[in-house]
């Protein structure tokens, strides 16, 4: 049959921000390729372009720390893999990656590490974010993402400054999650959904995700999880394909998954879709992308996704945080990706937002309700 983009971009136009979206449609276009997909792809960057500008903002991202307590089994850092060379940055250290963000004006930092919730890490952690803010003049935006902690540690953890806050689902189907992480007291679903509660009461501007292609997984999930940020009504999201690390329990299930490039191309349609469902809030366009395709991050650039995080941890210790297999600058100084990146994101016919916050406009909206 010939494509008909016209009424394909109708039914667009019926998702476009919709309460009550079409699960069947949504299903169809996951698997979209060709025409098909550079319709849906293009529809939504223009959605974007129309809520958010063409600009792209960064978060320089440090990777603190490695040391993990949980056991997730898709994950290259998971406590159980012994072939690891656990890390921790010297404070020096991180604070010199983010003055060098400051200093070439990203706006923003991320901080991750491994989950932990013993209190010198706690106590570790706070006293960087206070440190953060009064180095940088209270200039440079905070996101954190350092898993589950009590409802007193995020928000012992806001008032010292970080405001948004990560914490991806990782699937919102129950049945999934316990198929991908031990089913124990440490990998619970429910704490999960209730750690995302708390940091939306807390005030946080709040960040969630999943990962496409995992083992087990059906594009029925993936609608699912579209659902879920929707009704969560979610500031921010970080989507990512899942990527096979051969130290990891779910590594037995590799001759199931889909092909690494059908899983990138869908994520990419995931983005697109959820851009059409959420027009304003943050997207981040996912390092894991640029594992499968040199071009990764900027095709989703071009799909929806209006946030990246460029990787400022020191170079010495970028290839002990490996989630996943081919991640990319992991040979790379940080002062390697800032010309790399601009040249990249001009490509993509959208401007560095140097020197921003670069606020999920979303979380505006919603607090005004
Ligand atoms: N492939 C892709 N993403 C992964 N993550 C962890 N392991 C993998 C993997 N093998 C993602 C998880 C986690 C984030 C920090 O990294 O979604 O939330
Ligand atoms: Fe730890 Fe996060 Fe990896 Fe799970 S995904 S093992 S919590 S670093
Ligand atoms: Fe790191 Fe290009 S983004 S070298």
């Amino acid at each position: 049959m010939e494509f008909n983009s016209e009424a394909l971009k109708a039914q667009l136009n019926n998702l476009y921000g919709s309460d009550n979206p079409d699960n069947q449609l949504m299903r169809a276009l996951l698997s979209a390729k060709g025409d098909e997909a550079v319709t849906l792809r293009s529809f939504a960057n223009d959605i974007k372009q129309k809520h958010l500008g063409n600009y792209v903002y960064f978060r320089g991202l440090t990777e603190f720390s490695n040391k993990c307590s949980k056991n997730c089994y898709y994950c290259g850092i998971r406590a159980g893999n012994k072939n690891v060379e656990r890390y921790d940055v010297n404070d020096e250290d991180i604070l010199d990656a983010v003055r060098f963000a400051h200093e070439h004006n990203y706006g923003s930092v991320v901080l991750q590490a491994g989950e932990r919730s013993d209190k010198a890490f706690i106590d570790r952690v706070d006293s960087l974010l206070k440190i953060i803010k009064q180095i940088s003049n209270n200039e440079l935006g905070i996101t954190i993402s350092l898993g589950e902690q009590s409802y007193e540690t995020f928000q012992r953890w806001f008032e010292s400054g970080a405001h948004r806050y990560l914490l991806r689902i990782e699937s919102s189907n129950k049945d999934l999650y316990y198929k991908i992480h031990p089913q124990n007291e440490k990998h619970s679903y429910e704490k999960r959904l209730q750690a995302l509660h708390d940091l939306k009461d807390i005030g946080y501007q709040t960040g969630t995700g999943v990962m496409i292609g995992l083992p087990f997984q059906t594009r029925d999930d993936l609608v699912s999880d579209l659902n879920f940020m929707r009704n969560f009504d979610i500031d921010m999201v970080g989507m990512g394909p899942y990527i096979e690390h051969k130290d990891t329990p779910l590594y037995d299930y590799r001759d199931q998954l889909m092909p690494q490039k059908d899983r990138f191309e869908m994520t990419l349609n995931m983005i697109s879709l959820l851009r059409i469902l959420m027009p304003n809030i943050n997207m981040a366009s996912a390092t894991a992308l640029q594992a499968i395709d040199p071009m990764g991050r900027e095709k989703a650039l071009k799909a929806g996704a209006n946030v990246i995080m460029p990787n400022v941890t020191p170079g010495m210790y970028r290839n002990d945080y490996k989630l996943y297999e081919n991640k990319p600058c992991t040979d790379e100084e940080a002062s390697d990706c800032v010309s790399c990146l601009e040249m990249r994101i001009g490509l993509t016919g959208n401007k560095v937002g140097y020197g921003e916050w670069g606020d999920s406009k979303h979380y505006y909206n919603r607090r005004k309700k």
